[in-house]
């Protein structure tokens, strides 16, 4: 398997691909893979002719610095993973300076009020650096599709707002949650839960089911109530938001109506880690 850790070296590769009229795919993660990173480059195998994994743990999207400095880094774990799904994956694992160029900041963007919302109000400039690796990674490679879960929603959304504001020639494909046995969604920060939270952790997604059925039936801020109550009646799991918003403005319900589409988003310290989900809800 191929593994670059410069820039100039996966841009020549993927310059030949281009030149073959291949197509590449592209999965960008900060590695820590999981079965969740793994479908999205069995999805990306599938569609394109080669695949492209990047690896790297941006440092301009963590608000909080601990969160980065506790941030897994399995880079021999994660290449032997991959090549175990094929060996034909290229892998792309820059150092911060092969991207930063020695000045590790965050470009400024707007996402048309995308980025205000729930995750933006809670990691402050997360969004920004998120933008600046993501649009790098896509000039460096130059990717015809690139895969992202639809756990990280918002994200998901900032990035296909990204690429229409900035005319990138690349689709956007967006992949269904991968969940855990337990229903937990599935994410790098799992491994670090001690085990009375990882026990605990399940009722995320059992809470977002219920949800599901009372959006039915009830009105959203009814269903915000229970929700908090389910947290409150319970002492590991410390709710941070529940939002019920547009799918495609992410703006918070006002009034339920049957023209548009609403999905839950929820976000919950498990011990000193944050968890996100998300549900659709019609
Ligand atoms: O979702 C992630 O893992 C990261 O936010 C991404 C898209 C790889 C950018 O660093």
């Amino acid at each position: 398997m191929k593994i670059f850790s410069e820039k100039k070296q996966i841009q020549k590769y993927a310059e030949q691909i281009r030149k073959n009229r291949e197509t590449i795919g592209f999965v960008p993660t900060m590695g820590a893979l999981h079965d969740g990173h793994l479908s999205l480059v069995e999805q990306a195998l599938e569609n394109n002719d080669k695949v492209v994994v990047s690896i790297f743990v941006n440092p301009t999207q963590f608000d909080n610095p601990e969160d980065l400095k506790k941030y897994p880094r399995t880079l021999k774990d994660d290449t032997d993973r991959l090549a175990s799904v094929s060996k034909d994956i290229v892998v792309y694992a820059p150092s911060t300076d092969d991207i930063y160029e020695g000045h590790t900041v965050a470009d400024t963007f707007s996402f048309d009020g995308l980025e205000e919302e729930m995750e933006g109000q809670f990691r402050a400039g997360h969004f920004d650096g998120v933008g600046t690796i993501v649009k790098r990674l896509f000039e460096i490679i130059r990717p015809h599709c690139a895969y992202f879960g639809e756990k990280d929603f918002q994200q998901l959304m900032i990035v296909k707002k990204l690429v229409e504001k900035y005319d990138i020639p690349v689709e956007i494909v967006g992949c269904e949650i991968h969940r855990e046995p337990s229903g937990l969604a599935m994410s790098s920060r799992n491994e670090r839960l001690k085990p009375q939270f990882r026990e605990a952790a399940p009722l995320i997604y059992k809470v977002l089911r219920t949800a599901k059925l009372k959006f039915g039936i009830e009105s959203a801020n009814k269903v915000t109530e229970w929700v908090q109550e389910q947290f409150d009646n319970q002492d590991l799991l410390k709710l941070e938001y529940f939002t019920i918003a547009d799918t495609k403005t992410l703006k918070p319900i006002k009034r339920k109506t049957k023209k548009r589409n609403y999905r839950a988003f929820i976000a919950v310290y498990a011990d000193d880690i944050r968890l996100i989900d998300n549900i659709a809800l019609n």
